[in-house]
């Protein structure tokens, strides 16, 4: 598995996601501005011709026309829009699959259709990072990216569609479509995730993911986790250098305390990550969450006390999971949760490490899961969302070191 389509270029190709001058201009909230917004309206677009020479040549993504993803999307209606990021709308869309030209819906193939907010070269750089390392993954634990349309000032991405969503939408929307998600279908969307974000660690790979977070997690129908969004994505340190330094982007709530404070990246900064959504799995609670009361605001903050002894972590356990773990389960996904979220980020645990602890804790778990399948959801309490409980959008972070966690060293626990 892995690199599909031959070798990543690396010297002389953009450097996707590079720290820049310009910061992404803010989503539909305006929550993601940063201080250099007002640059960001300033940039243009850089001109179609370099931008085209820009994508790397390996990368094996079909180019569609603006018009032809218009009529694929029928002319981006509102009702076809699947979400809405800090980059653009996704829409849902319907292309041929021999000539991936626009189709009828529900004829062909269902594709998502990401189209860029026009605005910012820190927008492009997110487009183009995209291009460049999704076009050149395979994995089937990574989204696929099917192409992208450039064309005069407009920027899109084609995805393959993953028909149950994100798994922000699964943990956290309250209605009927969205059941919560039991604890074995948790542990199966933790453990594809895992393989994803070890898959690109790897040698092979070599990719700091940078944005891990559980919007960026998608669900095939059979709950298979695939991770999109490779926009702040970055080559990991070589040679001697053991992290690579950057203007500090990402998610409040998901960047590691050093990372915050200093700037330098290394693969501990997404394992660190990985531990927020571990953490938001178990608890059903955001990462962030202005609505809690005071002190419970940042999740892992509250929740690290309780998960250092063994008969607290039920306080931090989503109720709507009542019944369907064993006491070894849960006491093991609390575990590796803290260790993920060690502030001494060496002492955090590799991916491969964690995807090994998963996949134990899977096969010794078959008999309830098929307890599990004869049918233990519940109906999810009717809990209305307000407005502070919001999620948290991807930014520029830079300078803006209060909302993260203090960097204070701690016990490791295993
Ligand atoms: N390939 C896809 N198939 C189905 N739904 C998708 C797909 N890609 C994205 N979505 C939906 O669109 C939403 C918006 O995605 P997007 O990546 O633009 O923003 P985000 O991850 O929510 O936020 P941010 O921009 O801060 O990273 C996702 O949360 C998901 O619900
Ligand atoms: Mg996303």
């Amino acid at each position: 598995m892995g690199n599909c389509w031959g070798a990543r270029i690396k010297d002389g190709s953009p450097h996707p996601g590079a720290s820049g001058m310009f910061s992404k201009s803010g989503g539909k909230d305006g929550s993601r501005l940063s201080g250099c917004s007002s640059r960001a309206s300033s940039a243009s677009m850089p001109p179609t011709t370099k931008t085209e020479c820009e994508i790397l040549q390996s990368a094996n993504v079909k180019v569609f026309s603006f018009s032809n993803l218009k009529a694929a999307t029928r002319n981006f209606r509102p009702d076809s829009v699947l979400g809405e990021g800090g980059f653009g709308s996704v829409y849902k869309g319907w292309i041929d699959e021999n000539t991936l030209s626009a189709c009828r819906p529900g004829t062909g193939i269902a594709v998502a259709v990401k189209r860029l907010n026009q605005e910012g070269l820190q927008g492009h750089r997110e487009w183009l990072a995209e291009v460049n390392y999704l076009g050149q993954f395979c994995h089937p634990n990574l989204v696929k990216l099917i192409g992208y349309c450039v064309e005069d000032e407009h920027r899109l991405l084609v995805y393959e569609f993953m028909p149950r969503g994100s798994l922000e939408n699964h943990l956290f929307r309250r209605g009927s479509y969205f059941q919560p998600l039991s604890w074995n279908l948790r542990m199966k969307v933790a453990l594809g995730a895992a393989k994803g974000l070890a898959y690109l660690h790897s040698a092979e790979a070599k990719v700091i993911y940078r944005d891990f977070k559980t919007s960026n997690i998608l669900l095939d129908t059979d709950y298979s986790a695939k991770l999109s969004d490779f926009g702040l994505a970055k080559d990991g340190p070589v040679g001697e250098k053991s992290h690579v330094s950057t203007r500090v982007m990402g998610t409040y709530g998901y960047a590691a305390p050093e990372y915050l404070s200093t700037g330098h990246l290394t693969a501990k900064s997404d394992i660190y990550s990985f531990g927020v959504v571990l953490l938001e799995m178990l608890s059903g609670r955001r990462a962030i969450d202005k609505n809690r009361p005071q002190g419970e605001h940042n999740l892992v903050e509250w929740a690290r006390p309780y998960l250092t002894h063994k008969r607290k972590i039920f306080r931090v356990l989503d109720t709507r999971l009542e019944g369907q773990y064993s006491l070894r389960g849960a006491q093991t996904i609390a575990t590796l949760a803290l260790e993920c979220l060690c502030y001494d980020a060496k002492m955090r645990p590799s991916m491969d490490a964690v995807v090994t602890i998963l996949e134990e804790l899977q096969d010794s778990s078959e008999a309830e899961k098929n307890q599990e399948s004869k049918g233990s959801t519940k109906q999810a309490p009717a809990i209305s969302a307000s407005k502070s409980s919001r999620k948290p959008r991807r930014k520029s972070l830079g300078g803006t070191k209060e909302t993260g966690p203090k960097s204070r060293p701690v016990v490791h626990s295993r």
